[in-house]
């Protein structure tokens, strides 16, 4: 098989089956850069609203980066990984105070910008500027380790070089936007990760995983990534219809999100004693206590409580004045808050 081969099946098959998105028939590099960050570990039915809501209220970066990032994370909230709203915003703004507005034209500068990766860097670079550069991500992975047998573990550090430098070889220099939107929306849509199309597949002569009969073999993954579980104790904290709400800073999840007062434990724990052992929460009548609410995130499952508790009078001294504050029900419904909280505020009939 040559070269030749692969991308022109690839491209055909790509013009007769491909969707139509509004990132897609552009070459604004505004809206392929923001549609890339959404959809990274997002799915396109999930991630296209997404995308119309940020054009919709942004229509340019100048917009973007204008706005208040707690407005950015609220348009963002249920996406999840908010770092890259937080990198977005960061992203726009260096855009617009160096750059005057419009993105670097090459791969190597757009990989200097905030959260933008090897992958997004050359899908901006190849849709937008039709530079000769490679994307790879899951989907590429795993098409070109079915199609050319590969075996390299995509867990390893060198697998990425690996994986560029093969599809470095395949991409047509006169069409390198349309070789890349093909491999990904081959593997999103054909070469499925279970049950891929192989008998209807315009490779199948060619593919080494079809001729092996062990597509699911590939590609290669050995490491597991171990999932971490976190119990979660949500004090709500009640005084004349307000709840007491902080804004989480740190390194950990939901940088920038707002939720209640929290002790986590590493297990599961006794209320009481959660209670008796904490400075703040001992002054007060505890209520009651939610049932468990299971959240599942990327490497983490949170195991939530919400407990309610009625404070009449609170000394202001024991807040952290800068990052606790007690928040309107109109208020509430303006802050970002993580989908776990805004499920529970719902369940609760407060929003
Ligand atoms: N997933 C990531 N990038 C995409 C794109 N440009 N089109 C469809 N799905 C995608
Ligand atoms: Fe993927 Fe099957 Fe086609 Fe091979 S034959 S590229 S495994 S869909």
């Amino acid at each position: 098989m040559n070269q030749k081969y692969f991308s022109t099946k690839i491209i055909e098959w790509y013009e007769l089956h491909k969707r139509h998105l509004p990132w897609r028939d552009t070459s604004d590099a505004y809206m392929i850069w923001l549609s890339e960050i959404i959809l990274q570990q997002t799915r396109v039915s999930q991630g296209l609203p997404y995308y119309l809501k940020f054009i919709n209220q942004y229509p340019t970066i100048f917009d973007l980066a204008a706005a208040p990032e707690q407005e950015v994370l609220r348009l963002w909230q249920g996406l999840g990984y908010y770092s890259r709203a937080r990198n977005l915003h960061r992203c726009s703004k260096t855009v617009v105070e160096k750059y005057k507005g419009f993105f670097p034209n090459t791969y190597k500068e757009l990989l200097t910008l905030s959260g933008i990766g090897s992958y997004t860097a050359a899908a901006i670079a190849s849709f937008a500027f039709a530079e000769v550069v490679p994307v790879v991500d899951g989907n590429v992975f795993r098409v070109l380790a079915r199609h050319f047998g590969m075996e390299t573990d995509i867990s390893s550090a060198s697998a990425k070089e690996i994986f560029m430098a093969k599809a470095n070889e395949l991409i047509p220099h006169h069409n390198p936007a349309n070789f890349n939107q093909a491999i990904m929306e081959f593997g999103a849509l054909h070469c499925l990760p279970q049950n891929p199309k192989c008998e209807a597949c315009v490779l199948k002569k060619s593919c080494v995983a079809f001729a092996e009969g062990n597509q699911s073999l590939y590609p290669v993954k050995t490491k597991k990534i171990k999932i971490r579980k976190r119990y979660f104790y949500y004090f709500v904290i009640e005084q004349n219809k307000k709840l007491l709400m902080q804004k989480r800073e740190g390194k950990d999840i939901w940088q920038g999100l707002f939720d209640f007062y929290l002790i986590e434990t590493k297990r599961s724990t006794l209320l009481d004693k959660i209670i008796k052992e904490d400075v703040f929460l001992n002054r007060f009548s505890v209520g009651d206590s939610s049932s468990i609410y299971k959240h599942v995130l990327s490497h983490q499952v949170l195991f939530a409580r919400f407990i309610s508790v009625e404070a009449k009078s609170i000394d202001k001294n024991l807040l952290k004045s800068d990052q606790q504050k007690f928040y309107s029900r109109k208020q509430i419904m303006e802050l970002p808050k993580p989908v776990l909280v805004t499920k529970y505020l719902s369940d609760i009939n407060f929003l």
